[in-house]
């Protein structure tokens, strides 16, 4: 809960603003959660919660070969390799579950997540741009993906629907 809170509180980085979940809440997500469609991963220094992430898979048979994630670390404890540990065990696990596409958004003016993305494979695909005013600056928000098979979208011979 902290962390969430401290992470909100800083507004350069994720989009919800103030506690996303009480405890309650988020004890009621993570006792209902399927492990075919969720991960929640926590990082834990000396019994304090330094980092937290979460992979889910996308909940329609339309969207099943595809996943989503967030991550936050703590301040203090960013590049010291937190956040590649989660992102790695996230990844391990959606390959594990048969997904294909994982995806996730993060604001333009987040350098330090997009290098750690992008050194794990994940490209941009979209932006929408000014989607964000953090205290007066306007930002684009970035999609971006990694697609498991190594290409960079889907896999070659696939029939493409869209005109
Ligand atoms: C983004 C975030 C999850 C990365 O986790 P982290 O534990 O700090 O990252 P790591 O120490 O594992 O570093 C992984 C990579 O990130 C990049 N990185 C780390 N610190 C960096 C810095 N100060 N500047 C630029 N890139 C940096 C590097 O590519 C690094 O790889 P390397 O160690 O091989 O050089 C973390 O910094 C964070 O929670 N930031 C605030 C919240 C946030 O931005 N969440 C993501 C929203 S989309």
């Amino acid at each position: 809960m902290e962390l969430t809170r401290e992470v909100t509180a800083e507004r350069e980085y994720v989009m919800a603003e103030g506690l996303v979940l009480t405890r309650e809440e988020a004890a009621k997500q993570l006792a209902g959660a399927d492990a075919q469609k969720t991960l929640y991963l926590v990082a834990e220094v000396g019994g304090r919660v330094v980092g937290q992430a979460g992979f889910f898979r996308g909940e329609y048979t339309k969207n099943a070969h595809t996943g989503q994630l967030w991550i936050v670390v703590a301040r203090e404890h960013r590049g010291l390799g937190v956040g590649r540990a989660m992102m790695e065990r996230g990844i391990a696990w959606a390959r594990s579950i048969g997904i294909r596409k994982l995806k996730l958004r993060v604001f333009a003016t987040n350098q330090r997540a997009q290098n750690l993305y992008r050194s794990m494979g994940f490209v941009e695909e979209a932006r929408l741009r000014g989607d964000v005013i953090i205290d007066g600056r306007v930002v684009d928000d970035v999609l971006m993906a990694l697609w498991m098979d190594g290409q960079r979208g889907p896999p070659p011979g696939s029939k493409s629907a869209n005109k």
